[in-house]
């Protein structure tokens, strides 16, 4: 796109700059999936346009200086292979808006849909008090919890303190600081004898050498966000280790694990695992109850 005339509606942009991406063998992998969804983000951002606008806005003249904005986004995106949320500063998450900066990962988890759903089949909605997100990054799964669930109080926990800047903003920005409360905690180190109905995490599994061969999107997160030694069980294992003594009775555990799911299966073959099934798409999702966890 950059150099070229034309691009005088919003739709006409949008055409442009997703052939562009195309063009430029990027990878899609962080919130979305094609260069059109990709296109969409940038020049809706760049324009200030509401993405509840659509279709109508697609109708809307371009002026020079705002294809200017979109162009140096779309430069960005390709010459530095930056994952498009970075460049926005924002994405979504259940439905929810969410601030991102390189210090977290870039909110995707299909556990916005379990968390929509206040984790229900698993547990009733009803009466979950306490969640605790483990790796909470941005504070998205925390914050989208807490929306569904208002009656529970949620611990946000994290090890990286320039994440939990982040989680703490966010959490503002939502208005929930009174029930959603971000503590720098190293896994359950900082818990102290704490039980929660829900404990929720999206870990680091990434084994070190499948890192290495990541696309470059995936390099400009934290890799403590992604890369987990012992084959990416590192902290899943101290997850599992732990949960007994921090779950209610009648609590769950729900551990995103992603394609590290078969080193799990194979590493813990006794414990009775669920593996969840979301409708729009994902997997690599565990859940035991306490009573399966029990110390
Ligand atoms: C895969 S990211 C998930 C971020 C966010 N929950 C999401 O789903 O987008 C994992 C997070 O775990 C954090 N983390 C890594 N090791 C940790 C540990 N030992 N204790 C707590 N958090 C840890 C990282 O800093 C990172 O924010």
């Amino acid at each position: 796109m950059p150099g070229r005339a034309g691009a005088g509606t919003v739709a006409e942009l949008l055409r442009e700059v997703a052939a562009t991406l195309a063009r430029a063998r990027l990878h899609f992998g962080h919130g979305t999936a094609t260069p059109r969804d990709e296109a969409a983000a940038l020049v809706f951002h760049a324009l200030r346009l509401r993405h509840e606008a659509a279709p109508a806005a697609y109708r809307h003249a371009v002026t020079p200086a705002q294809r200017e904005r979109v162009r140096a986004l779309v430069r960005r995106r390709i010459d530095e292979r930056m994952p498009s949320a970075y460049l926005t500063g924002v994405t979504w998450f259940a439905g929810h808006a969410i601030r991102v900066t390189a210090d977290v990962l870039v909110p995707r988890s299909p556990l916005a849909e379990l968390c929509e759903r206040g984790f229900e089949p698993w547990i009733d909605a009803g009466r979950v008090r306490s969640v605790l997100d483990i790796g909470t990054g941005s504070g998205c799964i925390a914050i989208a919890a807490a929306h569904a669930l208002p009656r529970a109080r949620v611990d946000a926990v994290d090890v990286a303190p320039r994440a939990l800047a982040v989680a703490r903003d966010n959490i503002r920005r939502h208005r929930l600081q009174r029930r959603v409360h971000a503590l720098r905690s190293d896994v359950y180190a900082g818990l102290g004898a704490r039980r929660y109905d829900v404990i929720v995490s999206n870990p680091p599994y990434v084994p070190p050498r499948a890192y290495r061969r990541l696309p470059q999107e995936y390099h400009a997160e934290p890799a403590l966000a992604l890369r987990a030694g012992a084959g990416g069980l590192a902290i899943v294992a101290r997850i599992l280790a732990g949960a007994g003594r921090h779950l209610r009775p009648g609590g769950i555990l729900v551990v995103e694990v992603g394609d590290s799911e078969g080193a799990v299966r194979r590493r813990w073959p006794r414990l009775p695992f669920t593996w969840i099934e979301f409708e729009r798409g994902g997997g690599g999702v565990f859940l035991l109850a306490a009573a399966d966890l029990a110390h």
